[in-house]
């Protein structure tokens, strides 16, 4: 094994000549920019806003409202990014593709198994906050389903041993046994799954109409449930503010990072949209942009309505409107939780077996996952795996491990792809003439030789007038403390790397901030999580080399 082969990389011009562009991968060529927001949107707004905003509310107070800034603006610059890359690499491949043109192959296998937790892990999380409001719609028709059919194994276990949770204590005791095994496992998690992954198997055409027509109907009642709520809005409750301090509101970085994941999933359609390196940028920033007015707007309302105490729940909304006694608007926001969270499994479901198939095409992956329908035009295969990868799972694990898990391998996957952004080789006068024209996206160059140094400064210094101690307790190694500084060291190592090589090698400042602001993210995130992130790694490792490593299209002996 040559050391130099494990960052081989693929030119631009293979990958489109490839089926890249669409032309030759046999996918429909149907969707819009106006499509593409609506995916976006659609993959955007889910159980992030309907369910994990009520602990991030909890734990931050109505200060969360500047994580959700926070989030947008890492966020936004990682939109950039991604649509630079779409730009110039307008395949299904998302953000590994993009690293197999700048990093190379072994950085785009990393991406790539990071992206599972990104779309199938997270579906479990959606799966199963679905099923939570699904429940509740069925309650309100007089339907009751026993509770070992409508929660987790783990949970329902955790339940018993903590002797705590009316609905797990239930299904422990209620459940039917057979072999010793107790039979408890979400229903309808597992069937939604089971719908969807039929529906995306049928194709992007059906899918598209489908989605659509849920984003308005979700836009709608949310802005019904803005509108309702802000006449319930005492703006006493927001004070205190910041009732847990900076950390407490860090403490919801899993949740509100999670409700913005999604507007990447849009550069999974590349093969599917009438002209990608146009639209494809659009899409991304459009929904971006409409997500976070949305986000902003709702965490002020709901932590104006009632005490942030009040709103460590799995079903927030719901609960504000139950608390002040509206109770037609507990049913339409359970309409609206069920049909947002439908929407957001879709396109999640529909972004894991494009990426898979342009692995497979790459040979990182079996031929089989390349597969394209010969009726439907969806890659087929892979769609029905991916179905197993999410389904699976939702026996045997529980909603707040699979979320911790999808935020860091999202955040991972971003600033790689940031990072990729930052060692793309200039383009020629020419090319960049050819992209104007064409109206393609670009990312506005700012030199950042100057400004990222000055902006480091800055923060240092108001870091030390307002935060005297920062530092010291930063370098705190007693016992129990290195374990939780770790992360917030490793990111002060990145900005000062990032400062020299900015000033050095007058990197593009866009780029550069998406990379540190997704980073700092990073540094919420608990070790336990970095240590499953971690394990996740290296199995990831040991497949590609078993594997990838010698299948891979770029290996000389496999031409
Ligand atoms: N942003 C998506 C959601 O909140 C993942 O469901």
């Amino acid at each position: 094994m040559s050391f130099s082969n494990l960052f081989r990389k693929k030119s631009t011009n293979v990958i489109i000549q490839e089926g890249g562009d669409g032309e030759h991968s046999g996918l429909n060529k149907v969707l819009t920019v106006k499509d593409l927001t609506f995916f976006g949107i659609a993959a955007i707004i889910g159980g992030g806003t309907f369910s994990a905003i009520g602990n991030a509310c909890f734990s931050g107070g109505p200060a969360v409202v500047l994580l959700y800034v926070m989030c947008a603006i890492a966020c936004g610059f990682t939109a950039m990014c991604y649509a630079e890359f779409a730009s110039r690499v307008p395949v299904s491949g998302s953000a590994y593709t993009y690293a197999y043109v700048s990093f190379g192959e072994l950085f785009a296998w990393i991406i790539g198994w990071a992206l599972i937790m990104e779309y199938s892990i997270g579906n479990i999380y959606i799966a199963f906050s679905w099923s939570g409001y699904f429940t509740n719609l069925l309650e309100t028709f007089h339907i009751h389903l026993p509770e070992w059919l409508t929660i987790n194994y783990k949970s329902a276990h955790a339940a018993f041993i903590a002797n705590k949770g009316t609905e797990g204590l239930a299904a422990w005791s209620n459940a039917p046994v057979i072999g010793g095994l107790r039979i408890i496992f979400d229903l309808p998690a597992v069937v939604i799954n089971v719908l969807i992954t039929y529906l995306v198997y049928r194709g992007a055409k059906e899918s598209k109409n489908f989605s659509n027509a849920m984003v308005y109907i979700k836009l709608a009642i949310i802005a019904l449930v803005i509108v309702v709520g802000a006449f319930y809005v005492d703006i006493d409750n927001w004070t205190p503010f910041m009732p847990n301090g900076f950390s407490g509101v860090m403490a919801g970085v899993s949740a509100v990072f999670f409700a913005y994941i999604g507007f990447d999933a849009v550069s999974t359609l590349a093969e599917e949209s009438k002209n990608p390196q146009r639209d494809l940028p659009k899409g991304m920033i459009y929904s971006l942009v409409i997500c976070t007015i949305v986000f902003v707007v709702l965490a002020l309302v709901i932590t104006g309505m009632v005490s942030y105490e009040l709103l460590g729940v799995s079903d927030p909304l719901a609960e504000i409107f139950a608390l002040k006694g509206v109770k037609w608007m507990l049913f339409i926001v359970s309409i609206a939780a069920v049909v947002a969270m439908t929407s957001v499994l879709l396109v999640f479901q529909m972004g894991q077996p494009r990426i898979w198939m342009t692995m497979s095409r790459d040979g990182l992956m079996p031929k089989k996952f390349s597969e394209i329908h010969p009726k439907y035009k969806t890659p087929s295969f892979a769609t029905i795996v991916t179905g197993l990868v999410v389904g699976i799972p939702i026996f045997f694990t529980d909603e707040n491990f699979v979320l911790d898990f999808t935020s860091i391998g999202t955040l991972f996957a971003f600033v790689l792809v940031c990072g990729g952004v930052l060692m793309l080789s200039p383009q020629s006068e020419t090319e960049l003439a050819e992209r104007a024209t064409k109206g393609k996206f670009r990312i506005p160059y700012v030199n950042s030789k100057y400004i990222f140094p000055a902006i480091m400064i800055v923060a240092v210094a108001l870091i030390i007038n307002y935060v005297p101690t920062f530092f010291t307790d930063i370098l705190d190694f007693s016992e129990g403390k290195m374990a939780t500084n770790l992360p917030m060291l490793v990111f002060l190592l990145v900005c000062v790397v990032m400062t020299f090589l900015s000033f050095l090698k007058n990197l593009s400042l866009i780029p550069l901030l998406g990379l540190v602001s997704c980073c700092y993210l990073l540094t919420g995130m608990a070790v336990s999580n970095w240590m499953w992130f971690g394990v996740w790694l290296v199995i990831g490792l040991i497949f590609y080399f078993i594997y990838g490593y010698k299948k891979s299209k770029l290996n000389l002996q496999n031409i």
